[in-house]
């Protein structure tokens, strides 16, 4: 089964004046990690929040920052190097780039060589919330976005100017996830997915709880893949501070119970489960109704087993296609085989806890089982990955019953 997709192999990286263009710096050494020859081309502000020579370091080619270079031009011209690349990628696109770029401006080398270019570009802007939501660079936006130009966030978060909103440049794992993006053009169109994401707090009183690490993260690009795949799809998050992916309906919920009641409730009308949630596996006997004091004494808890959300999910009267998730330190696929027969699902995910992997982590490494069969996903950033499992998931649902690959 074809599930892997990779990054353009020349990526001309235009680099703008912000503050996020430290960023760029990572963007450029992990395009390079995915295969990928990077070209910098600095705008002549860039270079006063980082220096070409940086850049050059990481990209291993000279870099541009200038129209007017003799030497740099009699090596490759700027028409060349337009041409040269198969994608140019704007990261970080500031406000005053994104006006000239809207108004086809091409008063230096890096709005020339996008003015050169037959493709458009990919643009990550970065600013201040105020300058972003700007009628002049919602209009701007609105202008290039219509001329084919894709813009990748912003992301909402604290910025650097200590105010917060929507202005933070999105992640270089996400900007690498977006350019090796799997047409999923409707590989899951008209079915309905439920996904689950996060952790689940158990209370033990009113300020104390039993949780995991589990950021939501992997969830969160699972239901986002999803519904870039043409599918409607219904988040069921535990505590996390994420934001909803676009188009995607989220119910939030806290505990393993209240979890359960809000899957087996969107499962009922759903064709595909992913239970993605570190659900914990136990919860105080009973939370406490005023805060446990100290006694100066050891405290016992009494713990009890929580419901297993996708094994009640089998006995659905309408049984969706179940797929959960095994995080292992040893024996990966012993334990995840005997999960997927112990659970009685589909399919199951598993990845190796450790090694800078898994929970907390922005890249994962997947292994899928299903009954025959089996499919590696290697070392990728979580949105690359749920990519590939929404393939993966769409290629066993089109399978006929007892395939194996
Ligand atoms: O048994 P284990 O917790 O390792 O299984 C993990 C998988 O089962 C994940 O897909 C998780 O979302 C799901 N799960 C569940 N209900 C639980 C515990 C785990 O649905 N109580």
């Amino acid at each position: 089964m074809r599930v892997s997709a990779s990054v353009p192999s020349r990526i001309l990286l235009g680099v703008g004046a912000g503050i996020a263009a430290y960023k760029a710096c990572e963007l450029t050494r992990r395009l390079r990690d995915a295969g990928a020859e990077v070209r910098v081309v600095l705008t002549a502000n860039a270079e006063r929040f980082v220096t070409a020579t940086t850049f050059q370091a990481l990209s291993g080619q000279p870099v541009r920052t200038s129209l007017w270079d003799a030497a740099a031009e009699a090596a490759m011209g700027h028409i060349e190097l337009a041409r040269w690349a198969d994608r140019i990628v704007i990261a970080p696109a500031t406000a005053d780039l994104i006006a000239r770029l809207a108004h086809g401006r091409a008063d230096d080398l890096l709005t020339t060589l996008c003015l050169a270019s037959e493709r458009p570009p990919l643009l990550v802007p970065a600013m201040n919330h105020a300058m972003w939501a700007h009628p002049a660079t919602q209009a701007n936006v609105a202008t290039l976005r219509a001329r084919g130009v894709e813009l990748l966030g912003p992301a909402v978060g604290d910025q650097a100017c200590g105010e917060s909103g929507p202005g933070r440049m999105v992640e270089p794992a996400d900007i690498i996830a977006a350019l090796s993006r799997i047409p999923l053009d409707g590989a899951l169109a008209g079915r309905r997915v439920v996904c689950s994401a996060g952790p689940t707090y158990e209370d033990l009183d009113p300020v104390r709880f039993i949780g995991n690490r589990s950021s939501g993260r992997m969830g969160f690009a699972i239901a986002a893949a999803a519904q870039a795949a043409g599918a409607q799809v219904t988040l069921i998050a535990g505590p996390v501070s994420l934001a909803t992916p676009a188009g995607v309906t989220r119910i939030d919920v806290r505990s393993a119970q209240a979890m359960l009641a809000a899957m087996t409730a969107a499962a009922a009308e759903a064709d595909i489960v992913i239970a993605v949630a570190a659900v914990a596996d136990y919860r105080p006997a009973a939370a406490s109704a005023g805060k446990i004091r100290k006694s100066g004494a050891a405290l016992t808890l009494t713990l009890v087993e929580n419901p297993d959300i996708l094994a009640a999910l089998t006995a659905l009267p309408r049984r969706p296609f179940l797929v959960g998730f095994a995080a292992e330190t040893e024996d990966l696929e012993a334990r995840a085989r005997a999960k997927l027969a112990r659970k009685g699902i589909d399919l199951i995910a598993a990845n190796r806890v450790g090694d800078g992997l898994g929970i907390e982590t922005e890249d994962n490494a997947l292994e899928l089982y299903w009954p025959g069969g089996h499919a590696s996903l290697p070392r990728a950033p979580k949105p690359q990955l749920a990519q590939q499992l929404i393939a993966a998931i769409a290629g066993r649902l089109a399978a006929p019953r007892g395939t194996p690959a």
